[in-house]
């Protein structure tokens, strides 16, 4: 069997709700729930999906002359690899985040709540394009927006 129908049946399975307890690196809701639940990394589609969103928000960021300017000095491809390794970590997923705390990160750079509403804007699009499922894309938001007071104002 190949490994793409590996994936595939892995997929489907995911899709269809089978298994989920016994696969590697699934998680389940805490006891007391009886339906096991899917992480949201592994909703979203694993790393690959969250690659692929974050690879097409920063392309969003890189166009959006709201804040594009703030990231005239940045190193995109590092910037990019911590933003996969950050969601996946905060999702549940398999990843250690890398980079610096949000505070440290954004010190010093006075980052408006403009600013922060455009950035999820840019998001929001990247998610909508991929067709991540509106609760989905909910929790995710739900997620990022505990950062803001880490971001914004600092
Ligand atoms: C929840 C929202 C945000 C998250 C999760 C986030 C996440 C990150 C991460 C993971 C890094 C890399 C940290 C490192 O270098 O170690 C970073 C850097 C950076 N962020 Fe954010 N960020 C957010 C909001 C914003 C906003 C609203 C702006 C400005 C509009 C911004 C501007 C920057 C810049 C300019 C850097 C690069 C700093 C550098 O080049 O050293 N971020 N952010």
């Amino acid at each position: 069997m190949t490994l793409y129908r590996l994936i595939g049946l892995a997929a489907a399975a995911a899709v269809l709700g089978w298994g989920c307890a016994r696969m590697p690196g699934a998680q389940t809701a805490a006891a007391g729930d009886a339906t096991p639940r899917l992480t949201l990394y592994t909703r979203l589609g694993g790393q690959p999906a969250i690659a692929a969103v974050v690879d097409d928000f920063v392309t969003n960021v890189a166009a959006d002359s709201r804040i594009n300017g703030r990231f005239a000095n940045t190193n995109v491809p590092r910037l990019k690899v911590l933003l996969v390794e950050q969601v996946c970590q905060a999702t549940g997923g398999p990843c250690a985040y890398t980079g610096r705390d949000m505070r440290s990160a954004h010190a010093g750079m006075g980052i408006t709540d403009a600013e922060f509403n455009a950035l999820v804007e840019d998001l929001v699009k990247s998610l909508d394009k991929f067709q991540v499922a509106e609760p989905d894309k909910n929790e995710l938001l739900g997620v990022l927006g505990g950062l803001k007071s880490q971001v914004v104002g600092r």
